[in-house]
């Protein structure tokens, strides 16, 4: 037996030596002197022993064993440490490599427009209000005085959900809403997306932003309209650009204008951006119609108020001289690095 001990302990130092992994070493250990292990084995068979033999065998496996324990352990440590320096040796990054250069991104044009827009009315007071794009009839045209039969409400323009819930076609359903919550003094605008069943072409878009503005006050005059608009156009297209006003019709506001600017492209001796006519139109506004103020509670014997709308699509193509409504949406890296 003691034979048998000594030839385990030669046997398992000789597997020690060629093993190379973990996992060799726990297959030994299993082996040898797991529970069903070889060693494990022969102490099962002591009971045959003399009872002088048994404790110098019992304590020569359990020597055994210890030693072996130790063994397979220093082992353990010795291949973990070597398969730790391999790996570093494989990860060593080498810091004098040229870096991977990381693009810088940029805000979209009609962000960066509309940003420069609000911190312009935000510096004259306004708030700015969100609603939503989901609208109902009734504040898409009936609280804005456009009658049933009025060609705006013609499902060739709008794109209807239900029969009376509508994809808004402009922003000005927030004049409503903000009229309903808010008593005046009101200053805001509201910028959004809005919808209308246009086939897309160069200067068409089924999907557009507007900013509607609305002053609701006591003393309101078109003097104010005219002078905040003047402000806000000289602020995103420089101090020299000119603007003109029209008379126009809005069954919403008495009276209507709609504004021009001055040709960006030819300063106004007529081209093709502005198809030949100097001037190109980029709002509608006027004086809130009574109507209007009324219908959200507001008494337009004391109060009035100017409401506008700007194409913000139309406002940043003539910032910026882009000549497809199309680009804003389609995404091409080129274009939208430009700015
Ligand atoms: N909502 C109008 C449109 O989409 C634009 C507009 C005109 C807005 C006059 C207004 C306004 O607030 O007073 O064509």
């Amino acid at each position: 037996m003691k034979e048998q001990i000594s030839q385990i302990k030669t046997t398992v130092e000789e597997l020690l030596k060629n093993a190379t992994d973990i996992e060799q070493l726990e297959d030994i250990r299993i082996k040898y002197l797991g529970k069903k292990g070889e060693l494990t084995g022969i102490l099962k068979g002591m009971g045959k022993l003399t009872a002088e033999e048994r404790p110098i065998i019992g304590a020569l496996a359990n020597e055994v064993r210890e030693f072996l324990t130790n063994e397979i352990d220093s082992k353990k440590s010795e291949i973990s440490k070597s398969m730790l320096t391999e790996r570093l040796k494989a990860e060593k990054i080498d810091i004098t490599m040229p870096g991977k250069k990381s693009e810088l991104g940029n805000l979209h044009p009609l962000t960066k427009v509309l940003s420069q827009f609000k911190e312009t009315v935000i510096g004259m007071g306004f708030n700015i209000a969100e609603g939503p794009d989901v609208e109902t009839d009734y504040y898409n045209f009936e609280a804005l005085n456009i009658p049933k039969n009025h060609p705006a409400r013609d499902t060739q323009d709008s794109f209807y959900v239900e029969d009376s819930i509508v994809l808004r076609t402009q922003t000005s359903p927030m004049q409503i809403r903000v009229m309903e919550n808010n008593k005046p003094p009101i200053r805001i605008i509201a910028p959004g997306r809005v919808y209308r069943s246009d086939t897309a072409d160069a200067t068409h878009s089924p999907i557009f932003h507007q900013i509607e503005g609305l002053v609701v006050d006591k003393g309101i005059t078109m003097a104010d309209l005219k002078g905040t608009l003047e402000a806000l156009i000289k602020s995103i297209y420089g101090e020299n650009s000119k603007v003109r006003f029209r008379p126009h019709h809005f069954p919403f506001t008495e009276p209507s204008v709609e504004t021009d600017i001055c040709c960006f492209n030819c300063g106004g001796e007529g081209c093709s951006v502005c198809k030949g006519e100097g001037w190109i139109e980029i709002l509608g506004g006027g004086m809130v119609h009574p109507k209007v103020l009324s219908g959200c509670g507001i008494d337009p014997e004391v109060y009035s108020g100017f409401a506008f709308g700007f194409g913000l699509e139309r406002l940043v193509m003539g910032r910026y001289d882009i000549n497809d409504i199309r680009l804003f949406s389609e995404n091409d890296i080129r274009f939208l690095k430009q700015f």
